[in-house]
Parts: structure tokens; C-alpha cells; sequence
């Protein structure tokens, strides 16, 4: 899934052509006080091009009163803040920040009789996306009867792409600046929040849960029930859920561009909990950067003592460190092979005491069987079982795009892109595992070609049937992306095609032949045939007939599906047929009393819960807008309105 997301992030940094800050001395500085460590891969110091991805206000920060204090010594703030508005090519605190809406309710609103809705983003273990009647609270007939009960903005931000789950009466989500809330799930008010470091673009792991335990059961010794995730610097963060204290965070891999993007899962091994945490990195954007040594990063799985963050053991997609294979035209060392990130939450299988989880592309040549596959490891040792590789040959990185008219990313730097590059169509979203039959298990996998894979976990992951449904995208943000949703032994595809004429030249036979299409598409799992299809160009009422990115997730008898124009369409699972559609990128009136907006539906997905619906508005990208709203949507009681949606 790589290129999908840093795609998306390139994307909109490319093609939303944010107002450019006024450079002040913002150039001049970085080149003179910053550059030496930042562009040219100094141990540990993010490439200029990953900065350039953070927001001006976190940049600020670090020079402030950050990790960057002492590199911006002597700089006043005028200087400071031309440099944070120069890497990130717009000005600070452009969207005035109002204060937090704080709940009065103090420190007893956590309620132990209210577990979580789901063990983590994939709802259970399977990563079915299923979420039962009793969960949900919701009914396919309730469904057209959801209103807007509540809007959170996050301040001053312009993404909102991770998935909300809900426990103890709260919402706990994650933000684009690194920040994890708790907000009240009836109100919005805020109960804690937690100023971490990255963006946080998976959902949270809240353990242990005491079922039965009072509201007191914590205090008589029962355990603290914690908050568990991951960011994009890295780093795992593990809070206690009543308070959003930090208990121990740990940074699980050395290398300077490692993120951590899919949602790590828990499990209870003899007596321990061990977090199994996907690691996936940006270098594919650093490549953009001439004299990037490129590529040394490797995916990996680590298992972490839950209790302790301790290391269990790191079990890496390519074997073998990069290894050094010559130099570039400007001169820094080609390393290879490389990539292969985890970019998804990974799949427990208790039954074969498996962990399955899929690949990315690789970063630099040469091209390796690690890349593009399904793994299974074993959930104790981490060793390697099987992998089975869906494509081979997909070596490529940001560096193959930079032609791209409008690019930030080092125009006319082809420097870093491997000769020959692949069509990067990475497995996106986790392999699914779905019970068959007659024990037969199943495991169905998608990739960003709208190609959807049936795998059998019993048979080394041998390949039970390929459903091509779509054309995809190469190198770019095409296809299959975040998720399937399942129900019973069907799969729910959401599939968006760009008409990518920004990427055409980089297009390869691995899409010839093929139909772009835009929906939501329904496949028997055993099988792989269609069940049915729900094509935009017939649901839609708008113009632009959007196709869907996000995760999309199901209750009995439905399936919801987020378009990267901000519509929220709810699905008959049996049919396809459109049963509601809401509008998430309107201008909404906080908690806080301020206006704010969503935008594009992509990224990790929605939440139902307790007869809520919970999702984030506002990715960006290609096609679509940034926001930064979090709605709530309920049926509103019998007799009592809903607040009034502005628009
Ligand atoms: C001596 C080398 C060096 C210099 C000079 C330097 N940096 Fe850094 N920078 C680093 C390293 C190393 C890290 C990673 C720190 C870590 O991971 O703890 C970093 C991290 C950062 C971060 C991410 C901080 C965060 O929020 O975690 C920002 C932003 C940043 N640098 C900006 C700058 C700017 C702007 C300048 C120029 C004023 C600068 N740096 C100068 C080495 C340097």
C-alpha cells in the first residue's frame, strides 16, 4: 500500500496548490542552518522531502520548544516561522484555533460497562470489518434515519483520515498532528487529549477490558485499561484510557523514515499481551531528494511486551539489510534491495497460530519475491511460514514521478527511480480471513490494480481464484486501497480509478486492457465471482460520480462506503442498492461553536457503534478536499430534532 498513501500525500502536496506561504527568508534559512542534516541523509534526520509533509505548526514547535531547539539557536521568531511556513508551503496557524470544548464530568466518566466496539480497526481478528447486531445498535432500517448529532473539528488542521472507535462511553481517534483524543461519544466534549508525535492514521487497541467490572473495578486492582497506537514517526504510543497518561512509548524501527501506518493488534500469549505492530516508512518519498542514499528501509512486524513496550522480536519482509549497489548520477551510494512495507493491520489466524499481513512495493533495485505478497508468521517466533508474491518485478518511488508537471518533489529528479521501475500496484489492506465452509478458510486480498486475490492459509497460501475489477492505477493512488468489509462469505470492494492523466506515462501492459471503474463491488469469497456491483456513474446525483477509497465496513444487511467527494453511502449488502447518502465535506457548527468542514472520505474508515456512526472527513488529495472533522451520527429520538446542519 505504499504508493497508494504517500501517493495520496504527494498528491496533495502536488495538485491542492495550497496558497504558498511568503518565503520570507524561509529558503535562504533552511539552506544555511538545516540542509546540511536534512537533505543530506544525516543518521536519523528526516529528509527535507518528509518534512515537508508535517504541518507548519508541529515544524514550528520543534524549533520552539521541540527536538530542533538547540539546531535553531539564535533564530528569532520572525526566522522560525518563515521556516516552518516555507516547508510546508503555508502559513502557520491559518485556521484560527478555538478552544477545546472540555467535558465537566471529571474524572468518573469512564464506564467499564461499555467495552470497546471492536478488538482494533479490523473489527475482530479476521479483519472481516463485520460488525455484529448487537455492536452496531444499529438497524438497516434505523439506517436513513441517521442525523448529525455531534461535529468535532480538530484545530488548525486540514486532514482527518484515521478510524474512531469508541469504549467507555468515549470516542478515542487519532489526529493528523499526532494528538489522541478521548471525546465524549453523546457529546463531543473532549474527556483527555494527548499531544503525541507523528500523525496517527490507524485506529486504537484499547486492553485489557474487564467485562463486569464496576466503574471502581480499575481502582480495586483490575488493571489499567489502556489505549494503544501507532504514528508516522515511528513510534508506539501506550496511554492509560481514563486519563490519556503515557505509560511507555517506543520507537520500533531505527530507520529515520520508518512509520508506523496500519493498526497495531493485540493478543494474549500464555499469560502476556503482545502487540504485533506493522512498519511501513516514507523513504520512498526521501528518494525524490537527488542525493538521497537510496533505499535501505525494510517492512517488518515487531511484537512488543504490551505491558512494558519491551521488544519480543522484529521480523523484517527482506531478510537481509540493503546491501550497497553502486552510485547514483550524483554520486550517493544505490542501496537495495529495499521496501516491502507493512502498511496495514495484520490478520490473526488462532486456529494455525498464524499472523497473515501484505506488502508493498520495493523501494530501489533489485526488485526481491518480498514485495506485493502475503506472509504468514508464526504468532509466537515471528518466523517466516510462507509468502506468497502476487506480483514480481515492482521495484519503484517518488523519483519515478518527478517529471510530473507541478511537482515539489525535486522536478526533473529521476535520480533515485530504478531502471527498469515497476507498475507499483501493492496489496492494499490486509489479507481477510474468512471461515469457510466445511472448515475451508479462505483468505481474500486486494491490490491497487482493483484485482482481488483468494488465497488457502491451509495450502502455504496457495492461489484459489484472481477477480481483475477494475483497471487501477499504476504508480499512483488507483484501485483497491484501505479496506474490504465482508459479511458472511461476502466481500465488499470499494474501488477508485482516477483519470490519471498525470500518471499515464508511467502506465505499463500490467493495465492494458483494462476498465477504470468507480463503486462498490460485492464478491463471493469462496469463489471470487461477482455477486453484484454498484457502479457510481448509476448511484450518484452529483456531477463528479466519485469512486470510494476509504475502508468500507458492514452491519447485518448493510455496507457503508466513503467517496473521495466526502459522500457517505450506505449499501444493501444482498443488492447493492444505495439505502442513504449523507454528505460529509458540508460546512458543519462544532461543539466549540466555530464552522468547520469535511472533505475527501478515504483513509482508514468508519466506525458503528452503539447505534452511532462515527467517521473523519477530510483526506485531501488527488481528486478531493481536506477537512478536519470527526462527525457523530444517530437517529435522533422520537419528537426531538437534530441541530440544523449549516451549509
Ligand atoms: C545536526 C543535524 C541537524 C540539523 C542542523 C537540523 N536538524 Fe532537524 N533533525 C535532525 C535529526 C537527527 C532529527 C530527528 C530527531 C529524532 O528523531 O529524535 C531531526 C528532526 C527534525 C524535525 C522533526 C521534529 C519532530 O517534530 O519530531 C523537524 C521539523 C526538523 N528536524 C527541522 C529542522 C530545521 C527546520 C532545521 C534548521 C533550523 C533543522 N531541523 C536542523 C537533525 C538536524
Amino acid at each position: 500500500m505504499s504508493r497508494r498513501a504517500t501517493v495520496f500525500i504527494i498528491a496533495l502536496a502536488i495538485l491542492v496548490p495550497v496558497a504558498r506561504a511568503e518565503p520570507g527568508q524561509g529558503a535562504t534559512l533552511f539552506a544555511e542552518r538545516c540542509a546540511g542534516c536534512h537533505e543530506g541523509g544525516a543518521a536519523r534526520a528526516p529528509n527535507r522531502s518528509l518534512l515537508e509533509l508535517l504541518t507548519p505548526e508541529r515544524i514550528y514547535a520543534a524549533l520552539s520548544h521541540g527536538p530542533m531547539q538547540a539546531q535553531a539557536q539564535g533564530l528569532d521568531e520572525r526566522q522560525r516561522r518563515d521556516i516552518a511556513e516555507f516547508l510546508a508551503a503555508r502559513p502557520l496557524g491559518a485556521e484560527p484555533s478555538i478552544p477545546l470544548k472540555r467535558c465537566s464530568a471529571g474524572s468518573a466518566w469512564f464506564d467499564w460497562r461499555k467495552p470497546p466496539s471492536a478488538l482494533g480497526w479490523g473489527i475482530d481478528r479476521g479483519n472481516r470489518r463485520f460488525v455484529a447486531a448487537a455492536a452496531a445498535g444499529l438497524t438497516a432500517a434505523q439506517v436513513p434515519q441517521l442525523e448529525l448529532a455531534w461535529a468535532f473539528a480538530y484545530p488548525g488542521l486540514t486532514r482527518a483520515a484515521s478510524e474512531p472507535l469508541t469504549a467507555a462511553g468515549a470516542v478515542f481517534v487519532g489526529s493528523q498532528d499526532g494528538d489522541a483524543y478521548a471525546l465524549d461519544a453523546a457529546t463531543g466534549c473532549v474527556h483527555w487529549v494527548y499531544h503525541g508525535g507523528g500523525e496517527i492514521r490507524g485506529a486504537m487497541v484499547i486492553a485489557p477490558w474487564h467485562a463486569g467490572a464496576s466503574r471502581t473495578g480499575a481502582a480495586r486492582g483490575r488493571g489499567v485499561p489502556r489505549v494503544y497506537f501507532g504514528d508516522n514517526f515511528g513510534v508506539v504510543h501506550a496511554l492509560d484510557a481514563r486519563t490519556g497518561t503515557v505509560l511507555w512509548t517506543l520507537k520500533v524501527d531505527e530507520h529515520s523514515a520508518a512509520r508506523v501506518y496500519g493498526t497495531p493488534v493485540l493478543l494474549e500469549r500464555s499469560g502476556r499481551s503482545v502487540l504485533y505492530v506493522p512498519v511501513a516508512s516514507f523513504e520512498e518519498v526521501a528518494a525524490s531528494t537527488a542525493s538521497y542514499p537510496c533505499c535501505t528501509f525494510r517492512g517488518s512486524i515487531v511484537a512488543l511486551d504490551a505491558a512494558t513496550g519491551e521488544r519480543l522480536w522484529k521480523t523484517y519482509t527482506i531478510p537481509a539489510a540493503s546491501a550497497a549497489q553502486g552510485q547514483t548520477r550524483s554520486g550517493a551510494t544505490r542501496f537495495g534491495p529495499s521496501g516491502a512495507g507493512v502498511w496495514s493491520s495484520p490478520t490473526i489466524d488462532l486456529r494455525r497460530n498464524a499472523l497473515y499481513f501484505s506488502t508493498g512495493n520495493n523501494y530501489s533495485g533489485p526488485a526481491d519475491g518480498n514485495s506485493n505478497a502475503v506472509f504468514a508468521i508464526d504468532l509466537d517466533s515471528g518466523e517466516v511460514r510462507w509468502r506468497h508474491q502476487v506480483l514480481a518485478g515492482d521495484a519503484s518511488n517518488m523519483s519515478c514521478y518527478a517529471p510530473l508537471p507541478g511537482s515539489r518533489f525535486s522536478l526533473g529528479n529521476d535520480v533515485n527511480c530504478p531502471a527498469p521501475f515497476g507498475p507499483d500496484l501493492d496489496l492494499t489492506g490486509p489479507p481477510i480471513l474468512i471461515q469457510g465452509t466445511e472448515g475451508r478458510d479462505i483468505l481474500v486480498a486486494g491490490a491497487k490494480s482493483g484485482t482481488v486475490y483468494g488465497l488457502d492459509p491451509a495450502r502455504e497460501g496457495q492461489l484459489l481464484w484472481t477477480t481483475r475489477l477494475s483497471r487501477g492505477t499504476a504508480t499512483s493512488a488507483g484501485g483497491f486501497f484501505f479496506g474490504m468489509a465482508t459479511e458472511g462469505d461476502r466481500v465488499f470492494v470499494p474501488l477508485l480509478d482516477f483519470p490519471m492523466t498525470y500518471y499515464q506515462a508511467a502506465d505499463t501492459a500490467a493495465l492494458a486492457g483494462t476498465t477504470p471503474r468507480n463503486g462498490l463491488y460485492a464478491l463471493n469469497a469462496g469463489t471470487g465471482r461477482l455477486v453484484w456491483s454498484a457502479e457510481a456513474t448509476e448511484y450518484c446525483r452529483r456531477g463528479t460520480c466519485a469512486g470510494n477509497a476509504a475502508a468500507a465496513l458492514a452491519i447485518p444487511g448493510v455496507v457503508f462506503a466513503g467517496a473521495v467527494d466526502g459522500m457517505l453511502r450506505a449499501f444493501d449488502s444482498r443488492s447493492g442498492a444505495v439505502l442513504w447518502e449523507y454528505d460529509t465535506a458540508a460546512t458543519v457548527t462544532t461543539l466549540s461553536g466555530e464552522r468547520a468542514h469535511g472533505g475527501t472520505l478515504s483513509g482508514s474508515g468508519l466506525m458503528v457503534a452503539d447505534g452511532a456512526l462515527f467517521v473523519n472527513s477530510g483526506y485531501g488529495g488527488i481528486t478531493g478536499t481536506p477537512g478536519n472533522v470527526l462527525l457523530a451520527l444517530r437517529v435522533p429520538p422520537h419528537g426531538r430534532a437534530a441541530p440544523a446542519r449549516s451549509q
